[in-house]
Order: C-alpha cells, then structure tokens, then sequence
C-alpha cells in the first residue's frame, strides 16, 4: 500500500513545519493548487506565524492534530480546544497538492475521536461565510449552519481583506452515535483502511501481544494478499515466526475482507 498517514499530537518542534503548511494552504499562489482556500478573499501569503502556533501548542485547552506521510513529513493538521462540553476545531488544512484525497477526511475523523476522548459531545468551527464550497463539504460530513453570524475583522498577522467577510459558525453533534465511525459512510474502503491505520498508531492502551498480532496479519492481508514472503530461517525468532503463521492463517481471505476485519478491529480498540 502507497499510503500510510499517521496522526500525532504536534510537538514544539513541529511549528515552523505547520506554519508552511498553513500558508501554503490558506494563501497565496500555492493554495491556489489546492481545491479551496482564502486566497481569492485575504491579500499575502501568512495566515499565521511560529509564535501563535508555539502557543497553540504549550495552551492546556488545545491540542494539534498532525498528519504525517511515510516520510513523516507533516502535510495536515488541524488544531482542537476544549472549551467547556465543546471542541473548537481550527486551522484545519492539507497540504494543497495533496488535497482531495481523503486526508482532510482523516483529520475530521481524529477530531471527532480526540472530542470523545475528552469529553466533548459537540464539535465546532467557523467558516468564513462566502465560503460555500467548503460549508458544503463539511454539511456532507455532518456539520451544520448554526445561522449564527460573527465578526471577522483583519488583524496584524494575515494580510488585507477584498471584501467584506463574517463568520458563519458551524456545529456537529456527536451524541448518539454509537462510536467514531460515523463518518466512515462517506469514505471508500481505502480511505477507512488508511484512517484505521492512522488511528492503530495512536491507541490510547497498547494492545495485547495476540491482538498485534491479529493487527498485523490483517493489514497485511489487506494491503498485500497471501503471505509472499518465505517462513523465517532462524527457528528461534518466534517474533518473526509468530507474525509468519498469523499472516499464513488468513491465506484466501480477501483483501477486501481483510480490510473491513481490520477497520472493525481498530474501531473496538479505541472505544
Ligand atoms: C479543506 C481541506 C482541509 C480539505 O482537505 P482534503 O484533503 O482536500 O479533503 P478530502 O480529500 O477528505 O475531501 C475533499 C472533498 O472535496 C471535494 N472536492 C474536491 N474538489 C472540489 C472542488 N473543486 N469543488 C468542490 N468540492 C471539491 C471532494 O469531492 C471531497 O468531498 P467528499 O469528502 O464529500 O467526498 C483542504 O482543502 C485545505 O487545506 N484547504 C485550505 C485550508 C482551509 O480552507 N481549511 C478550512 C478552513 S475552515
């Protein structure tokens, strides 16, 4: 499998690599290779800068999402704080090449887990108004308009604004749905098997020996098939020789089902 995206709480270290991030994705002439963005409606390239963010970071209330590629470079994150029963979701972006591939779906998704784990049963977030194309995306992912109208004055950090613009505030309800995968009805199953996996790597209890070990065998029965490799040489390497027999055991199941057997097992870990 091509992909493998991992999501993590950022770190101080990270902030100059999300400051690029978020303005190549809100502004300028980068983000306009991206599917959506403010470039059209605030002058500049700077959405924000290293001092925000490091706050952003070290504040009790709030945490940022990353997400990384196989080459752990960061290419979307998006930054969540608690505010009494609700989590306030900001500065949500991916890298404007990589748009439209279902990563801006991942970040929604380790939102929403990231609001259950701390007990937040309502997610929120505000949009600048004219921004239909967008408000659209997130009303298809379970957001909805508030009707509620704020302010959006300039600020010394970005750049001017070409028109007038407001904040439409937007909310989603997590209440009575039963766990995280509620949104998992608008993603493929490539795109579910990737969100899974993200979320295998960020479990909040490590797993027993035999569940790693049922992890391995279907992600590698999903992602490649029938065991290709050959039984390991040393006898006494029964780490490799467990996860040789697990995966042999799933010979002639589908990757297909491998992939849902995986999701499952994934979601039930992290109730
Ligand atoms: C908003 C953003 C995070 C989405 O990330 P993403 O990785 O593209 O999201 P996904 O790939 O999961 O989903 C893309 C969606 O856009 C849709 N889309 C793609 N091109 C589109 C277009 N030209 N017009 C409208 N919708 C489009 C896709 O059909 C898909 O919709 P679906 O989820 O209903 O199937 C990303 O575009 C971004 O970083 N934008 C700049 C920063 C920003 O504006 N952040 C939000 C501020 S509130």
């Amino acid at each position: 499998m091509g992909n493998n995206y991992a999501i993590n709480k950022a770190k101080e270290q990270d902030a100059q690599s999300l400051v690029s991030l978020l303005n190549s994705a809100y502004r300028g002439e980068s983000a306009k290779q991206g599917w959506t963005n403010e470039a059209g409606l605030i002058t500049g390239e700077v959405r924000t800068n290293e001092e925000n963010i490091i706050q952003l970071i070290n504040q009790p209330v709030s945490v940022f999402l990353t997400c990384t590629n196989n080459q752990k470079q960061i290419i979307g994150c998006v930054n969540l704080q608690k505010h009494e029963n609700k989590l306030y979701l900001g500065m949500l972006a991916v890298s404007p090449l990589l748009q439209g591939a279902g990563i801006g779906k991942i970040l929604l998704l380790a939102a929403e887990e990231h609001a259950r784990a701390i007990d937040c049963d309502t997610i929120y977030m505000t949009v600048i108004s004219v921004r239909k194309e967008l408000i659209d995306w997130y009303k298809r992912h379970g957001y909805a308009d508030t009707g509620i109208r704020k302010p959006f004055p300039e600020d010394d950090i970005t750049g001017k604004h070409l028109q007038e613009l407001e904040f439409a505030v937007l909310e989603k309800s997590l209440k009575g749905f039963p766990y995280f995968r509620q949104n998992l009805q608008f993603m493929d199953l490539q795109q579910q098997f990737e969100a899974a996996i993200a979320e295998s790597k960020s479990l909040s209890e490590k797993p027993s020996n035999d569940t790693l070990l049922q992890l391995y065998s279907l992600y590698k029965q999903g992602s490649e098939g029938d065991v290709n490799i050959d039984p390991p040489a040393n006898p006494f390497d029964f780490v490799a020789k467990a996860k040789y027999e697990a995966w042999l055991a799933l010979k002639g199941k589908s990757k297909e089902d491998a992939i849902k057997e995986y999701i499952d097992l994934v979601s039930k870990l992290k109730v």
